[in-house]
């Protein structure tokens, strides 16, 4: 598709991405791509530049879309595609505001991030970063009765913060293990949460009758900040926190005195505030605390699909036509 010009419409990539991406965008022969050619962020500025009178952009969870971001870009601007179902870096109510369009990945990477979720929360209960630290550095003496114990799901309660799309498949997942209780909160019930005997309950009896809390809801005002020192406090003291949602969900002050002073047993987290946290983090010189680099959906197959399903709905974007995952706001 060309403008009134003549010419390709131009898109902007703000990261390289798999080749997949690029050979669905070059064969549909209707856009000129330029992309910031690396593998890490772009500085602000450079985003402010390269955005520059773009028709569309493809962008990462590392990239924050605001006006200012929209301002640069022009009115030529008709999509923006997220590399990531999460879209809390996109300014939703100016992008609205503008008539631009929104692609997201939803569902392609649901299976691999709840398969990442329990993964933590096994590694983080059973203690294995410890269990194989110790291997390695000799800690490991002999057979002891207590030594290296953690706490098992089996009988247990569970309490998914955020029955969505992940919740619901991590919830799948732990329910074989012998999980006695399911329990859920969020903003409202959900009817296929019957699959899993999955209890609606408030948040606080969630947060006080859970063995494990699992959080998985979308970033939003209400979540930012939700898990600090009231909600710690309310956890039982042999509770295990998950967290493979967004770092501010979590007050990470607040989490690290909770971890430190026994108020809680361990966390896992997947994401965290900033990312990367830095090595001197006072998280990171924790042993009850596993955190991972934001890694829920890093499968080679679920990348390649993410990169597809981006490259198709930008195009859709371009051309005006129906995008496979278009965000509906
Ligand atoms: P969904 O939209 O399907 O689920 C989001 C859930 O959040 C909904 O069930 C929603 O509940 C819930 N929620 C919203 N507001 C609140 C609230 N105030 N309290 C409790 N729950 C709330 O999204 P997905 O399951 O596909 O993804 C969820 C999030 O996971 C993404 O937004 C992203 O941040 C994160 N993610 C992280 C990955 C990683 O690599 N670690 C990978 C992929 C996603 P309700 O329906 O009742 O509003
Ligand atoms: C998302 O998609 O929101 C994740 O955080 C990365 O896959």
């Amino acid at each position: 598709m060309q403008t009134a010009a003549g010419k390709l419409m131009k898109v902007f990539l703000t990261r390289r991405i798999p080749p997949e991406g690029m050979k669905i965008l070059s064969a549909a022969g209707v856009c000129e791509v330029s992309q910031w050619d690396s593998d890490e962020p772009m500085q602000r500025a450079d985003l402010l530049k390269g955005v520059q009178g773009a028709h569309g952009l493809l962008c990462l969870l590392s990239d924050k879309i605001d006006a200012e971001v929209l301002d640069a870009a022009g009115p030529n601007l008709k999509v923006i595609s997220t590399l990531s179902v999460g879209y809390d870096h996109l300014a939703i109510d100016e992008i609205k505001k503008r008539g631009i369009r929104v692609g997201y990945t939803p569902d392609v990477l649901t299976d691999a991030t709840a398969e990442l979720t329990v993964a933590l929360l096994l590694a983080t209960a059973r203690r294995l970063p410890e269990g194989v630290e110790e291997v390695k550095n000799g800690g490991w003496s002999s057979w002891k009765p207590l030594w290296m114990c953690g706490y098992g799901l089996s009988g247990s309660t569970v309490g998914v913060i955020g029955l969505g799309r992940i919740g619901m498949a991590i919830a799948r997942r732990v329910m074989p293990f012998g999980v006695k209780r399911l329990l859920y909160s969020g903003r409202t019930a959900k009817d296929y949460a019957a699959e899993v005997n999955g209890e609606y309950v408030p948040l606080d009896t969630l947060v006080s009758e859970s063995d494990f809390i699992v959080v998985s809801c979308s970033l939003t005002p209400e979540t930012q900040g939700m898990c600090d020192k009231a909600f710690f406090s309310k956890m039982k003291n042999t509770g295990v926190f998950v967290n493979s949602s967004r770092g501010t969900v979590v007050n990470q002050e607040d989490l690290y005195e909770a971890l430190s002073s026994g108020q809680i047993a361990a966390a896992g987290l997947d994401v965290t505030t900033p990312e990367p946290l830095p090595t001197n983090h006072p998280l990171l010189t924790l042993k009850n605390c596993v955190v991972l680099p934001h890694i829920g959906s890093a499968t080679y197959s679920t990348r390649g699909i993410m990169v597809a399903l981006s490259a198709q709905n930008l195009l859709g974007g371009l051309q005006g036509t129906d995008m496979p995952s278009e965000l509906t706001f």
